[in-house]
């Protein structure tokens, strides 16, 4: 079956507004708005589909969220910081399909009654926030934008582009909240949750860039469309991005649920006809999976029944060579230094947990050190303000549960027995 979002991604001037709508562009918005925004909600629930920014939350669901009343205005906060290592697909539809993520945008808020939205997109992305602005530009250029969006009297929507200044916590809905407000990057408790008191106060949706680019195509072609690909539970096609040890590098449209064989097979397989050690599903923070789980379908019902999840679809795949103790270093020194420091067992335990790691890969540990790698990560999960800490554990069970000899063989030998693997 013929992939949608990335289409026209080979075609330039499906950036312009004049490309996007010889292509078929606004078709979705002009369905939405032939319908009533509870109509939309409804249709978009009815869709099943996903958050597309690593929890998978139901996108219909949380757009019902939303305040019914107009008391006070309405934001949509887009998530373009796209933080997770090993994850690349939104920067490649802001750059090549901007207009599919407006049009959805402007879908969403329709449904919602959202008078504002905010694009946050990380600030390395600087060819994704100069597409974007120029598109949004061409919009309020063609009076499509502001008062009387799209014509519609009394659809009134701003849209502006915020460019973020590169920090991984950014990426956490709250904590990009507290950036775009001007201030430091740390992630709020809930309650209250966005929907009551999100972005400057206002009742807030955020969502992932990906999930808005799929709107527009569930309003135009229907429910039952959407549905006929991906699986039950997890309909519509993704863009896996696949890295590391693999022939050809890249990003795959394909539906959710194919699986993870297929998805190397695309990127033609592991490098050099090496063997394959491990591949982490969905970026840096998700537990690796081993060989022997090559079949999976790549959709979070399957995943998570093997100890990791869907997150962003950012494949990294590692061969023979890796050392995973310098993994779970590298790893470690990636959240030791991201952590925003608010909460005990994250700033703690991220720094507990790389001077482990570190100790161990050059051969000084003992038993008792690698008894205490398994217990902190445990004492960080489930405690903290935002899920950071979570996502800090994670990869480095993922690590001792399947890698376990990779640890104890250094600890034996007193050294690396991988002379081969990367230097940080
Ligand atoms: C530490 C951390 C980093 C995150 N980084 C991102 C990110 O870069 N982009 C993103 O869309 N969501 C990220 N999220 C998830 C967001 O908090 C939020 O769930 C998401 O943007 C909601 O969009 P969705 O429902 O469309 O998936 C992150 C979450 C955590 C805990
Ligand atoms: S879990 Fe970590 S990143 Fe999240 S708020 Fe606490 S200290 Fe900050």
């Amino acid at each position: 079956m013929k992939n949608y979002l990335s289409e026209h991604y080979g075609d330039d001037s499906f950036q312009t507004l004049a490309g996007y709508e010889a292509k078929g562009g606004f078709a979705g918005l002009r369905k939405a708005l032939a319908q009533t925004p509870e109509q939309v909600v409804e249709i978009v629930k009815a869709s099943g589909l996903r958050g597309r920014g690593g929890a998978g939350f139901a996108t219909g669901l949380k757009w019902s969220f939303m305040p019914k009343t107009n008391e006070r205005m309405k934001v949509i906060v887009v998530n373009g910081d796209e933080s997770e290592p090993g994850s690349f697909k939104d920067r490649m539809i802001m750059e090549r399909g901007p207009f599919e993520v407006l049009e959805g945008i402007i879908i969403g808020a329709w449904a919602m009654g959202a008078q504002r939205a905010y694009i946050y997109v990380r600030g390395e992305y600087t060819r994704a926030i100069r597409t974007l602005e120029a598109a949004v530009k061409e919009l309020y250029g063609k009076k499509r934008l502001g008062k009387s969006t799209f014509g519609v009297k009394g659809f009134d929507l701003d849209i502006v582009v915020h460019s973020g200044a590169g920090a991984y916590i950014c990426g956490e809905e709250t904590g990009l909240l507290e950036s775009l407000e001007g201030k430091k990057g740390q992630p709020r408790k809930k309650p209250p949750f966005p929907a009551q008191h999100g972005a400057f106060g206002l009742p807030t949706t955020v969502n992932n860039i990906e999930t808005f680019a799929h709107v527009p195509f569930i309003l135009d072609r229907g429910v039952e469309w959407f549905k006929s690909r991906g699986t039950e539970k997890s309909p519509g096609t993704t863009l896996f991005g696949v890295s590391g040890h693999v022939e050809r590098p890249g990003l795959f449209e394909l539906p959710l649920g194919t699986p993870l064989r297929e998805v190397l097979g695309h990127a033609g397989g592991v490098r050099g006809g090496r063997r394959l050690k491990g591949v982490m599903p969905g970026g840096l923070s998700m537990p690796v999976l081993p060989p022997s789980e090559l079949e999976v379908p790549m959709a979070e019902e399957f995943l998570s029944q093997r100890g990791t999840h869907l997150g962003t679809g950012g494949v990294m795949v590692m061969d023979e060579s890796v050392c995973m103790v310098r993994v779970a270093t590298v790893v470690s020194y990636f959240f030791r230094d991201e952590s925003c420091g608010q909460c005990t067992q994250c700033r703690e335990g991220t720094a507990w947990v790389h001077k482990l790691c570190q100790k161990i890969e050059r051969g000084r540990a003992s038993d008792a050190d690698l008894a205490l790698l398994s217990d902190v990560p445990k004492l960080m999960e489930g405690q903290t303000i935002c899920a950071f800490a979570d996502a800090a554990a994670w990869p480095i069970q993922g690590l001792l549960r399947h890698f376990r000899d990779d640890f104890e063989a250094h600890l034996r030998e007193q050294k690396c027995p991988f002379p081969e693997s990367f230097e940080l």
